[in-house]
């Protein structure tokens, strides 16, 4: 095989549980997801063209499933990235990735996320989004985190609602999705805008519903 993996891989697993109750998990993509992943994007593929990535130019996304967790890791292991799938009652129902993390006088980084729609509208990216800002903020320490989306993507409006996330404007033709250049609206959230709280609280705040939190990271042999 091609691939071998890599002898000091990344990891994280981030956990918790939405606001009416559903448990959920967040971890590294591994080789072994390869037919659970293909086959969520496969189900979903109308749901998530309209707001998928796509590339201006041919050839420049990962050949095979192999390449594409290489790359993750390769990206991770290096900083510049914190990638993640999503699972709730143990199966693969989405992703969550931070990317373009820059350190430095930035410390600034853009989240991008996807479920399948069956489980959509159960608080499962909002709680994703808090449980990855707080690591991103707490423990990485990055001080801005930044989200883009389409304005006539109102779901995604509601998950940067939920979080308070501030609006910062439209940026014209900014991304290329769903095969040419699309406006975005840019929200983003500064350690400033915590005033020493989580984003969490921000989900949680008025609900009585428990939260939980662990964080295991570090290089896996
Ligand atoms: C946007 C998205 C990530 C939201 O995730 P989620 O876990 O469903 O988030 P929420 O549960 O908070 O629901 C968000 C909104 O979706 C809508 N929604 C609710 N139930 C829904 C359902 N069964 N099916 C579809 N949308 C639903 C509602 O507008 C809801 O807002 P509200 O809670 O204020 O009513 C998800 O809809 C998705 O993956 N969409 C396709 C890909 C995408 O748009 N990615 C983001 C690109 S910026």
């Amino acid at each position: 095989m091609r691939w071998s993996r890599p002898r000091r891989g990344w990891s994280l697993l981030l956990a918790g549980t939405t606001p009416d109750g559903t448990r959920i998990l967040l971890r590294p993509m591994r080789v072994e997801d390869q037919h659970e992943y293909t086959s969520v994007r496969s189900l979903n593929r109308q749901w998530l063209g309209p707001w998928d990535a796509t590339s201006p130019v041919p050839s420049t996304a990962p050949r095979t499933f192999e390449d594409l967790v290489e790359v993750y890791q390769g990206d991770a292991l290096a900083g510049r990235m914190v990638p993640l799938v999503i699972e709730t009652d143990g199966r693969l129902v989405g992703q969550i990735n931070a990317s373009n993390i820059v350190l430095g006088s930035f410390r600034s980084c853009t989240v991008g996320y996807w479920v399948a729609q069956s489980v959509a509208g159960r608080g499962i990216v909002p709680t994703a989004l808090a449980l990855v800002s707080d690591h991103l903020i707490g423990e990485l320490g990055l001080h801005r985190i930044e989200i883009n989306i389409r304005p006539e993507n109102a779901a995604s409006l509601a998950v940067v609602r939920k979080l308070g996330f501030r609006d910062e404007g439209v940026r014209a033709r900014m991304l290329h999705i769903d095969g040419d250049w699309r406006d975005h609206r840019s929200f983003a959230l500064t350690t400033e805008d915590l005033a020493g709280a989580t984003v969490m609280d921000r989900l949680t705040h008025g609900s009585q519903q428990s939260r939980e939190r662990h964080t295991v990271e570090g290089p896996t042999d």
